[in-house]
């Protein structure tokens, strides 16, 4: 890969990176596509990172179908899969780590100490070894996006980072490699993550502007659901992660669930609206 992304950078090309963990649905792809409209060369890598899961955590379970992924990249005209393995990231000895002092300390940080380390450390290794010019990332995932900004700012990598929008289901779920987990049932009770986002974005449009009354109404439409168990339901900051309690500006509503066993996650931009 390293010979690759120098061949590629002599040849005067450039170069967009989409860092997934495989297991490829059309949010992925949609990233896919934007790495295809911003560069020439475009590199996908796979790869279940062990260091962002904690003890407990699904890494063992997690979805692999890395035939079925090659396959769906290519039909993105990915130029070039990347698919290392574990023992040539993180072989017997490996002991570096990035760590970033705010933002993992918020939202998903806090019942999962530890991943944004995880997450940090192979999306800097991973930028070392393709060196790319773009790298695009899902706003679904959106306090990741906003650790690898700072990281990348923080440490001076010399790469674009792109957020891209989050792809849903038509019923409003936002596409996970984890929905596969989901019974009929729980797929059921995990619409009420995006209903309660939809309902805030609508109470705040209307003039509300109470954080704490906003989250109350999507704890109550969420835990109506069988089988959900909340993990946060938060309004913050979009740049800093740190509560709001008035929202008088764009603010983040994010939001924890887990469904059964699985955990999933989803989030909104709340704009103030007028009381008429
Ligand atoms: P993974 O969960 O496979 O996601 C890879 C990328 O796809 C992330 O940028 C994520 O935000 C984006 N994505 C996932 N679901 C999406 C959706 N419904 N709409 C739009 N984008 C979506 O995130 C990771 O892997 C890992 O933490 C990784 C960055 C690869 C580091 O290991």
């Amino acid at each position: 890969m390293h010979q690759s992304a120098r061949d590629v950078k002599r040849a005067g090309k450039s170069i967009a990176f989409v860092p997934t963990m495989g297991f490829l649905h059309e949010g992925h792809l949609s990233l896919i596509r934007e790495a295809r409209r911003l560069a020439d060369i475009v590199v996908v890598s796979m790869f279940v990172n062990p260091t962002q899961f904690g003890p407990g955590e699904d890494f063992e379970a997690y979805p692999r179908d890395p035939a079925r992924d090659s396959e769906l990249a290519e039909n993105e005209d990915t130029d070039i899969l990347f698919i290392p393995e574990k023992q040539d990231l993180y072989p017997p000895g490996y002991e570096t780590y990035i760590i970033q002092e705010n933002l993992p300390g918020h939202l998903c940080g806090i019942s999962r100490p530890g991943h944004f380390t995880g997450v940090m450390t192979i999306v800097a290794k991973l930028f070392n070894i393709i060196k790319p010019h773009y790298a695009v990332f899902g706003e679904k995932d959106f306090q990741q996006l906003a650790v690898i900004r700072k990281m990348v700012s923080d440490l001076n990598f010399d790469v674009k980072i792109i957020g891209s929008p989050t792809v849903r289901e038509t019923d409003g779920l936002a596409m996970s490699s984890r929905n596969k987990y989901l019974s009929s049932g729980q797929r059921s009770s995990a619409l009420t993550l995006y209903r309660a986002l939809c309902d805030a974005k609508e109470m705040t449009a209307k003039g509300e502007t109470r954080a704490d009354a906003l989250i109350d109404a999507a704890v109550q439409t969420i835990s109506a659901a069988p089988e959900t168990s909340i993990d946060y339901v938060k309004i913050c900051d979009p740049d800093t992660l740190e509560d709001v309690a008035v929202i008088d500006r764009p603010v983040l509503m994010g939001l924890a669930v887990k469904v059964g066993r699985t955990r999933l996650i989803d989030n909104t931009i709340l704009q103030p609206g007028s009381r008429g």
